[in-house]
């Protein structure tokens, strides 16, 4: 899978996809992530991105020339099975979204600053609008990096242990069970007794005990009828 981000602040990208996990699947050709800079985009002396806004409001708006020039760039070189751009007015996130554009080959992720970008970039560019919550935070690099985060965790041959990303908090809309190590005891804290009994079909009871009870604690919205599906995008909880 190949995902380009376009933002005008690409060193806010730069840690995030250098470690761990997605290191590696980079490091095993099987995510490709490209950080492109608009500012590279921009044609005037001053390498501009933004513009005040028509009508007056207060604040800057992204201008629809560079991102258009960059995607066109993009699109010049492969087919693209969605632009999405990061806004916290955009669909709200959640691993459904995730397992669904994990099957996707290329993707674009157009990170928004400022005010907010050009409308005409929403209406004719973008095909996908995602929000990773109900809060608004300075750009959408952030946004963008959970969402490369958890979609490439997702590729096959990304994470060794191939049930791992399966037996996740919200593949099933369920909470995972609490997982514990060594040591078996701590500070006089026990490792619940049916985790060292060493008999499989009383842990899986016990996991999915704790599984539906720990969702109906602690998230009773993911118990709802199905087709209202609305996880969050926790994997550990
Ligand atoms: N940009 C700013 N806030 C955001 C959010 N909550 N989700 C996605 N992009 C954003």
């Amino acid at each position: 899978m190949r995902i380009d981000i376009l933002t005008v602040v690409p060193e806010l990208l730069e840690s995030p996809f250098g470690h761990s996990i997605i290191k590696r699947a980079q490091a095993k050709g099987i995510a490709e992530i490209h950080v492109h800079n608009l500012r590279d985009y921009a044609t005037d002396k001053h390498r501009s991105v933004d513009d005040y806004s028509f009508g007056g409001d207060a604040g800057m708006v992204m201008k629809v020339a560079p991102i258009f020039a960059a995607v066109e760039k993009l699109r010049a070189e492969r087919t693209y099975d969605d632009i999405i751009f990061m806004t916290p007015d955009g669909e709200k996130y959640n691993q459904l979204i995730a397992n669904h554009l994990s099957t996707k080959t290329n993707i674009i992720i157009l990170c928004g600053h400022y005010k907010g970008v050009d409308h005409r970039v929403r209406e004719r560019l973008v095909t996908r609008e995602l929000s990773v919550g109900d809060y608004v935070l300075t750009g959408g690099e952030l946004a963008a990096a959970v969402v490369v985060d958890s979609v490439v965790r997702l590729l096959p041959g990304a994470i060794s242990n191939e049930t791992s990303a399966l037996s996740d908090s919200f593949q099933d809309n369920l909470l995972s069970a609490p997982v514990y190590t060594r040591p078996a005891e701590f500070n006089g804290w026990k490792v619940p007794q049916v985790l060292l009994s060493g008999n499989f079909k009383e842990i899986t009871r016990w996991q999915e005990e704790q599984a539906l009870e720990r969702t109906a604690r602690l998230r009773p919205d993911l118990l709802g009828s199905s087709d209202e599906q609305q996880p969050s995008a926790d994997g550990n909880r």
